[in-house]
């Protein structure tokens, strides 16, 4: 599945710089040369909530329904969101709460360990103008519980795209899940899901409602080809799609590393070729950079490029991908934070990017191999013509020192010039809730609303004989606009 490998490094004549550069040249036309093109979802960037602290989101926190709403105007389509994680396998339905969610916890900034929800829950996600997958209980084994829920989203949200039974159940045994109290593995949680999937699918008298798998762990072990393959026809004809979680850990520099991302994303390659076997879509239905964001585990910090390549390499395999946002609606900003109720985070910026680049086209294609630090993108419209480009140097820049620079020749352009947007900040760990900057288009996003800000500014690119020469810094991006 990797794109042929198709640069050629070149030194750049006339300059004293010591590095060579890399060269690409863009495709003249979508779906020629040797490399592996991916369609491209209308809304391809999303966002997951954690159940608990999804109305909280919505009523409390002001950027939200900006932050989304800058990304409805690049695309024309509201993100898809998500609402699950841990916290949906502690809830139950409670139809006689007027509550969107009752809860207690001993600090305000811990996950309740159970919860109720109301219809009304289902009423606030309905007002969003996007699809949403709802993320119900299993874990609990109150079936019926469960079956009343669905019926209450089915009832009250015309934007239900999906429903999860269970979020990633191989934790079940740990978390102590009722369900999970004999014998618990892949094979008893994937007849458990499908005996779910038919009963619920039944009950609310819908076909395609499902989305399955939402495993965390690494494939093929809780992936979705090994669930596929327990499934018979009566339990297909519920699922919607099949979804993974993917939290690939590491230092900074790991997560950031654009050959790391790539090898990364190749381990779903044998899930997605399964799912779309079936004509079904998969989707990453949870994924950042580190865990245990919200147990307050902080080790990592911003990775604000690595949110953008990773959200570019994973469509050329996988078709949408929701970004688990990090509750911190109580005030307390964590570093994978796209925004909270008081600041920005810079991975929104890298995903604001990743969107932009993404918008309206209808395929893109990688035209590095994957194993540098340096990549190119190419977004191609509906009529197979080239619309930008992206570049990226993944080389970490700590804030401090020297920042290597690094020259990428692009070919195969035409007119005498192009214009470009750059993203970049401080240093690869740029913290907006602690005064780092990050820009994009040299515009910011404001904290607390997350409302665009300053003027939007391109670079100008000399193209001669097809041929421009630009510079992207370590930790570094550019967004070349083609048309
Ligand atoms: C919103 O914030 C107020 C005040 O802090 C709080 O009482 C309320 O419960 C919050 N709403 C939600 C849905 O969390
Ligand atoms: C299909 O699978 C379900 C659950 O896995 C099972 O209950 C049902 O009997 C199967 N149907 C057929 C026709 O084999």
């Amino acid at each position: 599945m990797a794109p042929f490998f198709a640069y050629v490094i070149a030194s750049v004549a006339g300059t004293s710089l010591a590095v060579s550069a890399v060269t690409f040249t863009i495709p003249s036309q979508a779906h020629t040369g040797s490399y592996k093109y991916a369609p491209v979802d209308p809304a391809p960037v999303g966002i997951s909530f954690e159940f608990f602290a999804f109305p909280s989101y919505f009523t409390n926190v002001t950027a939200t329904t900006q932050c989304l709403s800058n990304w409805k105007d690049l695309t024309g389509v509201w993100p898809p969101i998500r609402i699950g994680g841990t916290t949906q396998d502690r809830a139950q339905y409670d139809a006689r709460t007027s509550a969107y969610v009752v809860y207690t916890v001993a600090n305000a900034a811990d996950a309740p360990s159970s919860l109720t929800f109301g219809s009304s829950f289902m009423t606030l996600a309905s007002r969003y103008g996007g699809s949403v997958v709802v993320g119900l209980n299993r874990g609990k084994n109150n079936l019926q519980n469960t079956i009343d829920a669905a019926k209450a989203a089915v009832n009250e949200m015309s934007n239900l795209l999906a429903i999860e039974l269970g979020n990633e159940p191989e934790y079940y045994p740990s978390g102590g899940q009722p369900i999970a109290s004999g014998i618990w593995n892949p094979s008893v949680d994937a007849a458990s899901q499908n005996n779910w999937a038919i009963s619920v699918g039944s009950a609310v008298n819908k076909r395609d409602i499902i989305q399955a798998g939402n495993s965390n762990d690494s494939p093929p072990k809780w992936g979705a080809a090994e669930l596929i393959a327990t499934q018979n026809a009566t339990v297909k004809q519920y699922i919607h799609n099949y979804a993974h979680h993917n939290y690939p850990g590491g230092t900074v520099t790991s997560l950031m590393s654009h050959s790391g991302i790539s090898r990364n994303i190749h381990v779903f390659d044998a899930d997605v070729a399964a799912a779309l076997k079936e004509g079904k879509q998969y989707i990453f239905g949870e994924t950042n950079s580190g865990i245990f964001g919200w147990w307050g585990r902080i080790g990592l910090a911003d990775f604000w490029c690595g949110t953008m390549d990773y959200g570019l390499r994973a469509p050329s395999d996988i078709q949408q991908y929701l970004t688990y946002l990090f509750p911190s609606w109580n005030g307390r900003q964590l570093q994978y934070c796209f925004w909270g109720r008081y600041s920005m985070g810079a991975p929104y910026y890298g995903a604001y990017t990743a969107t932009a680049f993404m918008a309206n086209a209808a395929s893109l294609t990688a035209l590095d191999d994957g194993n540098s630090n340096y990549a190119t993108y190419v977004a191609f419209d509906s009529a197979g013509a080239p619309l930008r480009a992206l570049l990226y140097n993944s080389d970490y820049y700590s804030g401090s020192g020297t920042r290597p620079s690094q020259p990428f020749v692009l070919r195969g352009l035409t007119g005498s010039s192009v214009r470009a947007k750059r993203l970049t900040g401080d240093s690869a760990v740029a913290r907006v809730d602690q005064g780092g900057k990050v820009t994009f288009g040299g515009q910011t996003f404001t904290n607390g609303d997350c409302k665009i800000s300053g003027s939007e500014t391109f670079e100008p690119l000399a193209v001669s004989d097809g041929q421009a020469t630009v510079s992207v810094k370590a930790s570094e991006a550019l967004l070349v606009y083609l048309q």
